[in-house]
């Protein structure tokens, strides 16, 4: 089971992946929250995620050229878990994206990154025990506006394809009237979500009783943490219009419960 017990549609709304970071630095009291809000995550999550401020530039912009995708970030989160643990994706992707949404509260921008990213820099900065895993980064810092730059809109503009309500849950007629309501704004939340190269490989359904969500695919090897990062949104859209549910997993499926 795993429940933040937050609502942040707000953040939903105004988070998209950055890519160019100011030069400004993050303050050590910016630090502190961050730090706080990671320490809340690893009590809850059983997690161990850590982050590297205001030092941690060869992440992005180490010796190989295709890394520049990211430029001016010095900072980053580092999102760690035991690999033993059978849903650690999921638990990463709902975890890491909560981290997103209070980054984006503080007023930071943020991108998930899976791929470009430098392991062997990162390494480096962040303690791992022998079953451990760094699952992904997530680059944040300051911005030099609110306005994307032109490179940011040209990478961006893959992102803005996103699936309809009906592509994500083709049963969606079947559920009562009266849940009508919050499981569509949970789904519009979805819709806003961020997923690796933007697949968006979430499939929703209901079981009679409950919603359920499976993830779809194995293009991009991110669907699982895809699938935590979805998880968050739905309850968080759900919550906003009234119902309060969790996640559980209950033969290898997740199902949506009343909290
Ligand atoms: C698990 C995961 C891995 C990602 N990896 C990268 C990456 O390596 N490089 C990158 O530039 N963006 C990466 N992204 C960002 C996605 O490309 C982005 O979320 C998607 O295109 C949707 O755009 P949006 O975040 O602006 O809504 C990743 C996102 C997720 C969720």
């Amino acid at each position: 089971m795993i429940r933040i017990d937050e609502v942040l549609t707000e953040e939903i709304k105004k988070r998209c992946s950055r890519r160019r970071f100011s030069e400004k630095p993050i303050t050590v009291q910016e630090e502190v929250e961050i730090l706080k809000v990671i320490e809340k995550i690893n009590d809850e999550g059983n997690l161990e995620f850590q982050c590297c401020i205001n030092y941690g530039d060869e992440a992005f912009e180490g010796l190989k050229a295709s890394y520049g995708i990211i430029k001016g970030c010095s900072s980053y989160a580092a999102l760690v878990g035991d690999s033993r643990d059978e849903t650690i994706e999921e638990k990463i992707g709902y975890y890491g994206e909560y981290l997103v949404l209070k980054l984006t509260q503080m007023g930071f921008g943020t991108c998930w990154v899976g791929g470009t990213f430098d392991k062997k820099a990162v390494a480096k900065d962040i303690k791992t025990e022998y079953s451990d895993k760094i699952y992904c980064v997530i680059a944040l810092g300051n911005l030099e506006g609110k306005e994307k730059t032109s490179f940011e809109k040209v990478i961006g503009f893959f992102g803005r394809n996103r699936k309809s309500i009906g592509e994500l849950f083709y049963s969606i007629k079947k559920v009562k009237a009266e849940d009508k309501k919050w499981i569509e704004n949970g789904l519009e939340c979805v819709r806003k979500a961020p997923s690796a190269l933007n697949s968006q490989p979430w499939i929703f359904g209901y079981n009679g009783e409950n919603i359920y969500i499976k993830s779809k695919g194995n293009k991009t090897g991110f669907e699982k943490i895809d699938l935590g990062i979805a998880m968050l949104h739905f309850q968080m859209g759900a919550e906003e219009k009234g119902f309060k549910g969790q996640w559980k997993f209950i033969k290898n499926c997740w199902e949506f419960i009343k909290k």
